[in-house]
């Protein structure tokens, strides 16, 4: 979409201010799971972070974990669309995004966790091609 721009990186602070303005639209609040201080500061140390912007403004959020050699499985712990920007393709664009860089590391396949409580999410990653493993996780091969 026009003057969408990906933006890698990301303090802890800038993580946790996007994080509170989509807190409560993951079925049972972010914030009601995790101390989102904590949470954000974990992010920004051991986490890659992307962000995408509208006109320079956040409106997309993904911390992913591209670390395991062994397995070559990355994990995604948070992706979040801002409310007032979703169902435009956001999600699929930051998705792909970090799709790409966990392929250019290696990795081969891409999991994550979407609560029950959350159909949205899990209606969103079936359509692009993830599917429940043996462990109620969602997982997509990327090779
Ligand atoms: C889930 C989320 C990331 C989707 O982002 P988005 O930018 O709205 O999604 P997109 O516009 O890229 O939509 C891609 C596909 O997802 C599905 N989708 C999007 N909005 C949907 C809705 N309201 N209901 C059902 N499916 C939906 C559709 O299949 C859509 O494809 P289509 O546009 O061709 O119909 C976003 O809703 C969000 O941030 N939710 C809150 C946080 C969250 O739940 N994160 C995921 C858990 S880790």
């Amino acid at each position: 979409m026009e003057g969408w721009k990906i933006l890698k990186g990301g303090s802890a602070d800038r993580i946790l201010e996007f994080l509170r303005s989509v807190d409560d639209s993951f079925g049972p609040s972010l914030s009601s799971r995790v101390d989102l201080h904590i949470y954000s500061q974990k992010l920004a140390n051991d986490a890659e972070n992307i962000f995408l912007t509208a006109n320079g403004m956040p409106i997309a959020h993904a911390a992913f974990y591209c670390n395991d050699r062994n397995t070559k499985v990355a994990f995604v712990s948070s992706l979040s669309v801002r409310a007032e920007f979703r169902g435009k393709g956001a999600g699929e664009f930051l998705i792909n995004t970090v799709i790409q860089n966990c392929a250019a590391t290696g990795m081969e396949s891409v999991r994550l966790e979407a609560l029950d409580q959350n159909p949205r999410a899990i209606t969103f990653y079936r359509k692009l091609g993830f599917e429940i493993n043996n462990f109620g996780a969602m997982e997509k091969r990327i090779t």
